[in-house]
């Protein structure tokens, strides 16, 4: 084994801090006891505060973002419903895929990789369903496929705008405690995550916020639902409980992860994540290489879709990166498998993390056979870190 810290620069799982793993060490506790029920009310208090939401419930489930899917569409729709499902990458079709699986009828809105989700085509489509027969929007927050994070307060909008009555339905596994979200200012239905990216925990958890509206759909929705039903989740919780044995462990670790980031501020912590990925940016163009994203407005500040050059392929250059110093790098998902490769800069990180993976990335790609000049792309993020020391 190598020596040192790993070099994650992968968009999750991320570093898990030392505060972080010592306090998932200690003795499990009774999960029917009163030091656990402490333990929940202070979790589910502390995640409405990460959600930005005063009105929603917070669910916590053993499981994963891909989970999380299943038990938002399961609680809100029906089989036969229909759903405009925003499609710009990998896993917002995935999310989509989730719904079909389960008979709902899903129009998508399709659109390539690298762009958001234009609000203004989400109201054309809202505006022409005259009959109001969708039911749902599913939109991802911060595609982790592409680095392209989309404006949902513009969805918002748009939804109000055609007075259309769909429920807002948002995965922000890849934006929460990093990137701004706001469940109750931007009237979210349910937005979804999972720990292991701007938590900062191992992975292990689906953790949802509803708002009543959805809860009240939720009382009407058909879907077939036992594990990922949420009722006698959030009748158990209000004693402190759960139906299940829980993730007793990632809890003592997720009420350490909301101390921190309430400790940092919410919002230092949104303009770390910006400063870092603003200066992972500037090193990319310092080296030549191309951003999948097309509009700056929608870069993501927590990973970095970067274009191989044409005639590599990313997935032999990311197996080298990693057996030559072992940093690890995204791979290209989907439609631009082996054509990209992505830098995570999210969750616990600083400038000398970031810099320290960046030198990562330009001794392989050099490696790689990438013609680069070394150091042009640290000269370009250290020049902008240096800038905005201390702003
Ligand atoms: C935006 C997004 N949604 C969903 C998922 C799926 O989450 P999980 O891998 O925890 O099932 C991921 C995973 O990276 C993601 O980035």
């Amino acid at each position: 084994m190598r020596s040192g810290r790993p070099s994650l620069q992968i968009p999750g799982p991320t570093l898990v801090p030392e505060r972080i793993v010592r306090a998932m060490s200690q003795p499990l506790i009774d999960h029917r006891g009163p030091r656990f029920s402490a333990l929940v009310g202070e979790c589910l208090e502390g995640l409405k505060g990460v959600f930005q939401t005063e009105r929603g419930q917070i669910v916590i489930y053993p499981g994963s973002g891909t989970g999380a899917w299943e038990a938002c569409l399961v609680n809100t729709l029906s089989p036969g419903d229909r759903v405009l499902a925003c499609v710009n990458g990998h896993f917002a079709a995935g999310f989509a895929r989730t719904a079909t699986a389960y008979g709902v009828e899903v129009d998508r809105l399709e659109l390539p990789y690298g762009v958001g989700v234009p609000a203004d085509q989400v109201e054309a489509r809202l505006r022409a369903d005259s009959a109001r027969q969708l039911r749902a929007v599913l939109v991802v927050h911060n595609e982790t496929s592409t680095g392209v994070t989309s404006n949902v307060a513009a969805i918002r909008r748009a939804l109000d705008a055609a007075r259309h009555p769909a429920l807002l339905l948002v995965d922000v596994v890849s934006s929460l405690a990093s990137i701004e979200f706001r469940v109750d200012a931007w009237g979210v239905d349910v937005a979804l995550t999972g720990p292991q990216k701007g938590l900062m925990l191992p992975p292990g958890l689906a953790i949802l916020a509803i708002s009543d509206k959805a809860l009240r759909a939720g009382e009407e929705a058909k879907c077939p639902r036992a594990y990922w039903d949420w009722r006698p989740v959030l009748e158990r919780n209000r004693r402190g409980e759960f139906p299940y044995t829980p993730a007793t462990a990632l809890l003592f670790g997720l009420k350490e992860s909301l101390a921190m980031l309430r400790e940092e501020g919410l919002d230092a912590v949104f303009r770390r994540h910006a400063r870092l990925a603003e200066a992972c940016r500037r090193a990319v163009r310092g080296l030549g290489l191309g951003i999948l994203c097309r509009d700056p407005a929608e870069h993501s500040n927590t990973l970095t879709a970067v274009v191989m050059p044409e005639g590599m392929d990313s997935d032999a250059y990311i197996a080298y990166a990693y057996r030559t110093l072992e940093v690890s790098l995204g791979v290209g998902l989907g439609a631009v498998k082996g054509k990209v490769f992505r830098i995570g800069h999210l969750g616990s990180l600083n400038e000398l993390d970031l810099l320290g993976g960046l030198a990562g990335v330009e001794l392989t790609l050099r490696g790689f056979g990438v013609p680069i000049r070394l150091g042009a792309g640290l000269a370009a993020a250290e020049a902008y870190l240096l800038e905005t020391a201390g702003a």
